[in-house]
This record gives C-alpha cells, structure tokens and sequence, in this order.
C-alpha cells in the first residue's frame, strides 16, 4: 500500500511510536537489508532515543551476503545490536530473542538486584511500510496477527504476544515515514518495494536498477536476459536488447518500452536476476567524512 507522508502524519506516527516505547524495554528496528541507509526513518535516533536497540536486517535472502555482514560490523559499531533475518522463511529468528536478551541484560539485572521479581522482556518492532513488519510479527506470534493498515493513526487495543518463555512483543508494530528528499534513495526504495510504484517515475527506477547491474555484474545481467551489453552502452541500447530478446514490442513493431520497465523493476525487486544491496557501507562512511 502505497501512503503519502504528509507533515501531520510524521507527527502522528511519532507520537504513537512514543507512546509505545514507554512500554517496552527494547526496539526492534527494521530495516530492509538491501538498504540499510535508505530504509531507516531519517528521525529513528531521536525518536528511540537512548532505548536499547537491535536493529534487524530484515530480506537478507534477497541481499548481498557479503555486504550484510559489512553492514553488521557497521551497525554494531554504531552501538547497536545487529541480527540478520529473513522473515518470510522464518530464518535466525531464534537470534532476535536473544538480541533482546543481550540488549536488556543490564536494566534486568538492575531490577534484580532491587529485588524485583524477573519477567518478561517487552519489546516492540518500528520501521518503513512494507519492510516485513507484519511478516515478522506473524512468524514470531506463530500465527497470524490481522495487519494493521500502513498508516499511523489506526488505533485498536494493543495485546502482548508471547515469543518463547523471554520475550513479549506489541503486537501493532511502529509506522514510521522513509526518506523523501533524496532522490536516489527514493528510487532505492521503489527498486526494493518499500513504495510502490505512483510517487516516483518508474523509468528512472528501472534506469537507475539497470545501470547499477550494468556496473555491478554485467555478466548476470547479460545472461539473464540474453543480451549483450557493454560497459559503457547507454540505458536506451540495454532496453532494446531486452525488448527485442523478449519479444517485447507493439503494434507498430516497435519496442514496448513500458513493458521492459515494468519487466526490470520487477525481476529486481524480487532479486530474480541476483542478490544484491544497493546502500554501500563504505559511501555512507564517505558522505559522513564530508
Ligand atoms: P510491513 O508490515 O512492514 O508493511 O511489511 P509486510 O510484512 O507486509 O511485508 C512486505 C512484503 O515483504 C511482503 O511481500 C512480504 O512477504 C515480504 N517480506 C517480508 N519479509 C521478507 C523476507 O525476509 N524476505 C523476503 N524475500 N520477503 C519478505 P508481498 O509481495 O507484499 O506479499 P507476499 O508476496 O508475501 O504475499
């Protein structure tokens, strides 16, 4: 589901994303591993504040293996706690229990030594839409949690779910807004589905993905469609050769343009042609060098 973050609806979702850690004693930051920069919400650090954090590198099946594990030592040397997932075939999700363990052992020892009687840990998750909120939520809870919609605001009773004998999760999981302004982050986030297709100009999505690939692996790229790009060849040339190797055109025998995009957003998307991430460890370390 497509949403349009509109200033009085950042302001909502943070409210309520407050008002719920009040509650619990750690956060789950979700993030899609593909774009651990462009995923997270711009204002995530202020708004958690100093609550203990395990950030989860949520599609790690769709990602880069070798840039996960950089984006790890990243995230643990920004104090965080990092663990890698992939919520859809319910994998490593015994380490977010134990995340949770880790991040909040001191406040329970704390308590213990005042004499308070151990429980439970209270834990909820936040993020962007469509980063696998839901789908995690379902796989811990072992059943399905009906989906609350993707915009703040939709207030129901909020229960505890019971993960193993450690842990309780809020079953209604923190909405937060993406980042808006920069554009190349908004094209990461339509290659990868965080927002669908109305805001940004699919064309560029898909110039953007294809160029990547052209740099990146152009050899899987090439066998992937059964063409034969060059480094150098211009966006036009690399829709035509997969035009013409799919059949792809219309009434007038020319190439249906459309249809190629729509065909390489979605192979992206759904990592059909490779694993890759598109947020780079070493250009955030140069951006924030500048
Ligand atoms: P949200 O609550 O944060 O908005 O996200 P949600 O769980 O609805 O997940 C968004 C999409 O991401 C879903 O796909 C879901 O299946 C997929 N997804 C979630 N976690 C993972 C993961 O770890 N790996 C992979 N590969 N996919 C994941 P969808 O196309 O919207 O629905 P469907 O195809 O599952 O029906």
């Amino acid at each position: 589901m497509t949403i349009q973050w509109f200033p009085g609806h950042m302001a909502k979702a943070r409210r309520e994303v407050t008002e719920q850690l009040k509650m619990v004693d750690c956060v789950f930051e979700l993030l899609d591993a593909r774009i651990p920069y462009s995923s997270s919400n711009p204002m995530i650090s202020d708004i958690i504040k100093d609550k203990p954090r395990v950030v989860l590198l949520n599609k790690m099946d769709m990602a880069d293996p070798r840039e996960t594990k950089k984006w790890m030592q990243h995230i643990e040397q920004t104090g965080a706690y990092p663990v890698m997932i992939d919520s859809k075939n319910g994998k490593n999700l015994n380490m977010v229990v134990k995340a949770a363990e880790e991040v909040t052992k001191e406040k329970f020892e704390r308590l213990a030594a005042k004499g308070l009687r151990p429980r439970a840990i209270r834990a909820m998750i936040v993020g962007i839409p469509n980063v696998g909120k839901s789908t995690l939520i379902n796989r811990l809870a072992k059943k399905t949690i009906a989906k609350t919609g993707n915009t703040p605001g939709l207030t129901k009773k909020q229960q505890w779910i019971k993960v193993g004998k450690t842990l309780e999760l809020l079953d209604t999981p923190g909405i937060l807004w993406p980042k808006f302004e920069d554009q190349i982050v908004g094209k990461k986030l339509s290659l990868t589905g965080a927002i669908k297709d109305t805001i940004v100009h699919l064309d560029e999505v898909a110039i953007y993905g294809l160029e990547y690939l052209q740099q990146h692996d152009i050899n899987t790229l090439n066998k992937h469609y059964n063409i034969q790009i060059e480094a150098d060849d211009p966006y036009l040339t690399i829709f035509d050769q997969i035009g013409l190797s799919r059949g792809m055109k219309n009434k007038g025998n020319e190439i249906d343009y459309e249809s190629v995009i729509e065909l390489v957003v979605r192979d992206i998307r759904n990592a059909k042609i490779g694993r890759y991430t598109f947020d780079r460890v070493e250009e955030l370390a140069a951006d924030e060098a500048e």
